[in-house]
């Protein structure tokens, strides 16, 4: 693979969110921020730039929720797409198109790219059984049983992933299935569904990812090549679902393509939209007014305002680099399925990298939507209102680029205080209060060069190559901090410099030096924008200037003598502490709420007669000996005193328990439980333990003196 090819356009791709719930701060990081940060950079360096986003409106998970809302899936994606599409616009996500999978376009180009590849016969056709609910006449997907796990026992586990112990599952897999939809048992029932037969393409993938793309990020190539070493198995693109874009075909009437059929052609439909949107704006002859995100400055290379854009260069030329930013759970779709998909159909160029995400984690847990544990971009624009560059500095600084991350609010706290008021923050200040103070606000002139003053202005016009090369390598961290380094190369020279001591005595020493240091404030708007593009604005406009392309970078006449500055104002401000006890004390608050909710949702089992109860021989009894079952982690052999007679029994309590710490101990145990061998002990009953939502257990037991053998009714 060419490495250091030159391309010519850019075609940017960011995951298309669901549209069944808000936009959180893991998204932002894992994601958006990242692709945005691309994307603008690149627009700084004139490239041609495509940047697309959009809302993913398919899928079952949106299904169940319309059903639990009593509304139709339409309301559902209506919703959520207007949310996170806002919340990306306010925080500055400069997408040139944000469309959505419900989009009339999309249904075509989708149902269009299924036809192409059907007609090329790339598709094998395969039967099989699959839960039927009879009640409601449908084929039940995955995430639409429940049932028991086979690996943990967890009685609510969901049929395509037991969420206690993790495991992914087939709704086949689960024991005692139950339809969402009805309760009912689901009966199994015959289906035909057509498959992408990855097996076939497995070659091709292995030598397009595995040899030709040895750069890419440790994280995605090591999964990549961990799915092609297990070999690759057809995988079903279409469903037996009433929601999504209708397969074309006669005989498929009730099924649609699956979700992660469709979603990323939405990439391509998007382009589409966007490119007829732009030739309409074009035709009518009126230079388009710019959306909110869109740069003014879009003097591209490629395409020129009032010429024809045709999407299929985005798409089709070689000479255009795809790139698509994702989480590590999209990592198999973006690098095997879709690119199968777009080697089928034979006409699309493949993505150059799949720079893909670790996980962000909160305070120390996983993110997680349904036990709302996130901050929530909506949310946090409310409580920390035009901070929207904190939050993307300290999301970035701490970005899952190799592994899982952890947000924690002091942190946040930290990064905003003491970096970016601090140091960035601090410098600016400084620089315009103090011009404004001995020279007017009038930019002086250099007079004279000290050695000190020339090794600081060699250093300024090294930071752009730097930070260039760790953005191209998708390095957003390390870029960033190149960019705090250059503020803190400004900080320090200043400092060392100490123009407020020397003024009286050397005014013209002052005037190099802080025409040196506004030269920096003006290099930070260049190297912050991709970044901090809300706070570049200002600074552009304490500066008086208007936007500087990447091309400056590293100059130092960017700002000439005589010209005059704008009213300096705060950059940045301090996070007090009172605000972050808010947040750590909101979600406590939701960690309260949600082990409330576990302890009260432990449902109830079905109802017994008194003779099954009365079935159970149930005694106290006294612990006389303890030991751990070697091997085990988990086992304890207990020897009991039963009133009856002295016996052994196996328990599951050691994690609980230490065996020298319970010797005495009374309990209840069931008697007439068919004897068990358990690692080669025979254990003769079962010791009745409380078990409490987090797993832990504890004896039951009688409150006071009582004789061994008493029985328990
Ligand atoms: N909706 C998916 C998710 O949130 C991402 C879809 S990306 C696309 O995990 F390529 F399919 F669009
Ligand atoms: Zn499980």
């Amino acid at each position: 693979m060419e490495q250091n090819k030159i391309y010519k356009r850019y075609t940017i791709t960011s995951a298309l969110p669901y549209a069944n719930g808000p936009i959180h701060i893991g998204h932002l990081a894992g994601v958006y921020i990242p692709a945005d940060i691309y994307a603008r950079y690149l627009r700084s360096k004139n490239e041609d730039v495509l940047f697309i986003g959009g809302s993913d409106e398919h899928g079952v998970p949106i299904t169940i929720k319309a059903k639990q809302e009593g509304i139709v899936p339409q309301k559902i994606v209506d919703k959520y797409h207007n949310i996170i599409k806002k919340s990306f616009e306010e925080f500055g996500i400069s997408f040139d198109i944000y469309s959505r999978t419900s989009n009339k376009i999309h249904h075509e180009t989708a149902s269009e790219f299924f036809t192409t590849l059907y007609n090329k016969g790339e598709f094998i056709i395969k039967t099989s059984e699959q839960l039927y609910d009879k009640e409601n006449n449908q084929f039940l997907a995955d995430r639409y049983v429940t049932g028991t796990c086979p690996h943990c026992n967890n009685e609510r586990a969901y049929g395509d992933q037991c969420e206690k112990c993790g495991t992914s599952l087939n709704a086949t897999d689960l024991i005692n299935p139950k339809s969402v939809l009805s309760g009912n048992t689901p009966v199994m029932k015959e289906t035909k569904h057509w498959y992408l037969p990855l097996d076939k393409y497995e070659p091709w993938l292995r030598k397009w990812i595995l040899e030709d793309h040895k750069e890419w990020k440790p994280n995605v190539y090591g999964q990549c090549k961990s799915w092609l070493d297990q070999g690759l198995q057809p995988r079903a693109v279409t469903r037996d679902l009433d929601w999504g874009v209708k397969v074309p075909l006669e005989e498929a009437a009730g099924k649609v393509l699956y979700v992660w059929f469709d979603a990323p052609i939405g990439y391509i439909s998007a382009t589409k939209e966007w490119a007829e949107e732009k030739n309409k704006q074009s035709a009518v002859g009126s230079s388009s007014p710019t959306t909110n995100n869109q740069q003014q400055t879009t003097c591209l290379t490629g395409r020129q305002a009032n010429n024809f854009i045709d999407w299929q260069t985005y798409w089709k030329d070689p000479e255009t680099k795809l790139v698509h930013f994702i989480g590590k759970d999209n990592i198999v779709f973006h690098c095997i399925v879709f690119p199968a998909m777009l080697h089928a159909e034979g006409t699309y160029i493949l993505p150059d990298n799949v720079p893909a995400n670790e996980f962000l984690n909160l305070e120390g847990d996983k993110i997680s939507t349904s036990r709302n544990w996130a901050v929530w971009l909506h949310e946090y624009l409310q409580e920390f209102p035009g901070k929207q560059d904190a939050l993307r500095y300290s999301l970035c600084s701490n970005a899952p680029e190799t592994k899982d991350n952890d947000f924690t609010w002091k942190d946040f706290q930290l990064k905003n205080n003491s970096e970016l008021v601090a140091i960035l923050g601090n410098f600016v200040n400084r620089t315009l209060i103090l011009t404004k103070k001995y020279f007017d606000g009038y930019v002086p002139e250099i007079p004279a060069l000290t050695e000190r003053d020339k090794e600081t202005l060699h250093a300024i016009a090294g930071f752009p190559i730097k930070i260039s090369n760790c953005i191209e390598l998708y390095k957003f961290r390390e870029a960033l901090s190149e960019m705090m380094n250059l503020a803190r190369l400004g900080n320090k020279y200043l400092a060392d410099s100490e123009p407020w001591k020397i003024f009286n005595t050397n005014p013209e020493q002052v005037k190099t030096i802080l025409n040196i240091s506004l030269q920096i404030c003006a290099n930070l708007t260049i190297v912050m924008e991709p970044f901090l593009p809300f706070s570049a604005k200002k600074l552009l406009q304490m500066l008086n200037i208007g936007k500087l392309k990447w091309e400056f970078a590293g100059k130092t006449d960017i700002l000439k003598p005589n010209h005059q500055l704008g009213k300096a104002e705060l950059l940045f401000e301090k996070i007090e502490d009172d605000a972050i006890i808010a947040q750590i004390e909101k979600l406590h608050k939701t960690k309260e709420q949600n082990n409330m909710n576990e302890t009260v949702v432990t449902p109830a089992k079905p109802d017994i007669s008194y003779e099954d109860f009365a079935k159970m021989d149930i005694r106290t009894g006294t612990i006389l000996a303890a030991e751990k079952v070697a091997k085990t982690q988990k086992l304890l052999k207990l020897s009991i005193d039963t009133g009856i007679d002295k016996r052994i029994v196996v328990s599951g309590i050691a994690e609980f328990y230490d065996p020298e710490k319970i010797i005495g101990q009374k309990v209840v145990i069931l008697i007439n439980l068919q004897p068990k061998t358990i690692k080669g002990i025979t254990s003769q009953g079962m010791i009745l333990m409380a078990e409490n939502e987090k797993g832990e257990l504890c004896f039951a037991a009688p409150t006071k003196e009582f004789n061994n053998g008493s029985t328990v009714k």
